[in-house]
């Protein structure tokens, strides 16, 4: 709600800015007098805390940045030197590497609260678009950033991701050269992801991270109980259950960051590597073309995808196939008008088109495909319901299945695979789709309780 000139402040300082600057109504706005639901819970500090990390990454990464060298040469001996001989450079190196991994603890947390309470349904649609894509730049910032220690893994790890690329068919290997600049991961590879991780990537993070929050402000926020607080309002046009965000969330905000700093700092101090998940102990040694490490595993937050990677073996792409066609036959069962034949069809040459290509192609598809289906939760969540809260019980156990589904794909990808543990990979990538795709039929099926007409709410 944008403040009106009247209670703008008109003098001293701050009225001389007023009068060339929204800042009180701006302030007003989307601090003081937003307002926001008075029922929220732990699952709602993980926004602020992203922001906080947000500024983290970037405040490190500039001093970072002060005594880095982005030359295959140097940029191993830089870290080294920033680790040893500048003065807290250990800490601020710390704090950047472990502040990677926090990044998406704390955005896998904030991301599975919007599942719990379908706050990616209508009226935040864009919201979660935008946070969709603010999760796409994370990885890519997150993948660019891991080259730049030109260690081991930063070099196999590149190599790796960038040799998928050529499994595209007709332009793949052409594309993977134009992404490297060079045959192999070269210094010309590590002066351009210099460039997009400190420069390009985090303008376009910052950028969103914006059009995000005004998204969110625009509509207001969503809560546990998935009511619009908007639709009850007092005769001054105030939510009827909405609270200012300052003071009331900017503190419960602050208790969350105080706890998340003593998480923070004690894994800084004592355990930066993590045990070798975030930072791994192939990157203590310098990268060497000529010398393939046992391992190439993926950061701990890639993993999840990675193993529905490996997981697309040739037997795996037959089942594919088969679940293609069998879509095409639900479509021409099922669909009407166009779509009745046009669907089919499309199946049709997407079976043949499979046939006719590697699987290790289609394992970047798929892989591609389970960061590319967020974007569609709005359009395929068609429950009368937005939160858990009211959802049929069997809904719940739909969500657990998924959410362990991808964390026992998470920890597949950091162990070597063996047979066993691609079956089972298999299976759970069969299961992660599974959820997507049966959304629109599953979401609308149950006994779903009658939300409250107003927000569930326990003074504490
Ligand atoms: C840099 C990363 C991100 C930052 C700084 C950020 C920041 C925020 C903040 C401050 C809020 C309001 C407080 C809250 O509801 O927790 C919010 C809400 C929200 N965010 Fe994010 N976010 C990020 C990433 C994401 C991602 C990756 C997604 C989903 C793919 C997402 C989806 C949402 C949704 C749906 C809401 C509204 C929640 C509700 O009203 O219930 N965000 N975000």
């Amino acid at each position: 709600m944008a403040a009106t000139d009247k209670e703008v402040e008109t003098t001293g300082f701050l009225g001389w800015i007023d009068r060339r600057f929204p800042l009180t109504s701006t302030w007003k706005a989307h601090v003081s007098e937003y307002y926001a639901p008075k029922n929220f819970n732990f699952w709602y500090i993980f926004g602020s805390l992203a922001l906080l990390v947000l500024v983290n990454q970037i405040v490190t990464g500039i001093f970072l940045t002060m005594n880095y060298k982005p030359d295959a040469t140097l940029a191993f001996a830089s870290v080294e030197y920033i680790m040893r001989e500048v003065p807290w450079g250990w800490l601020i190196r710390y704090m950047h590497s472990t502040g990677a991994s926090m990044f998406f603890v704390v955005v896998y947390l904030h991301m599975f609260r919007g599942l719990l309470y379908g706050s990616y349904r209508k009226p935040r649609e864009l919201v979660w678009i935008f946070g969709c894509a603010i999760f796409l730049c994370l990885m890519a910032e997150a993948f660019f950033g891991y080259l730049l220690p030109w260690g081991q893994m930063s070099f196999w790890g590149a190599q790796v991701i960038v040799n998928l690329f050529s499994a595209i068919p007709f332009i793949g290997p052409d594309l993977s050269l134009w992404i490297r600049g060079d045959y192999v991961v070269s210094d010309v590879t590590l002066n351009r992801f210099f460039a997009f991780h400190v420069v390009a990537i985090p303008l376009v993070l910052i950028g969103l991270v914006v059009a995000h929050l005004v998204a969110l402000h625009e509509v207001g926020s969503n809560n546990p109980d998935g009511i619009e607080i908007k639709a009850k309002k007092d005769e001054k046009g105030i939510p009827l259950d909405g609270i200012p965000f300052h003071p009331y969330y900017s503190v419960h905000d602050f208790m969350g960051v105080c706890v998340f700093l003593f998480i923070f700092a004690a894994i800084i101090f004592f355990a930066p590597e993590m045990g070798g998940y975030f930072l791994e102990a192939n990157n203590f040694v310098p990268a060497n073309s000529l010398q393939t490490p046992n391992e190439i595993a993926p950061v701990w937050y890639f993993t999840a995808f990675y193993a529905m990677l490996r997981a697309t073996t040739d037997p795996f792409k037959i089942v594919l196939m088969i679940v293609v066609a069998l879509l095409g036959v639900l479509a021409l069962l099922r669909a009407r008008g166009k779509w009745r034949f046009g669907l089919p069809v499309l199946a049709l040459l997407m079976v043949v088109f499979m046939a006719f290509t590697e699987s290790k192609f289609w394992g970047v598809v798929v892989m591609g495909t389970a960061v590319v289906s967020l974007f569609f939760l709005p359009w395929l969540d068609r429950s009368p319901v937005k939160s858990i809260r009211y959802r049929p019980l069997f809904h719940k156990v739909f969500y657990g299945v998924f959410v362990f589904a991808f964390l026992v794909l998470g920890y597949l990808g950091t162990k070597p695979p063996s047979p066993a543990s691609t079956l089972i990979a298999q299976i759970c990538a069969l299961i992660y789709f599974a959820f997507f795709l049966g959304m629109p039929f599953w979401t609308t099926r149950g006994r779903f309780k009658q939300p409250p007409d107003r927000v569930r709410y326990k003074p504490h």
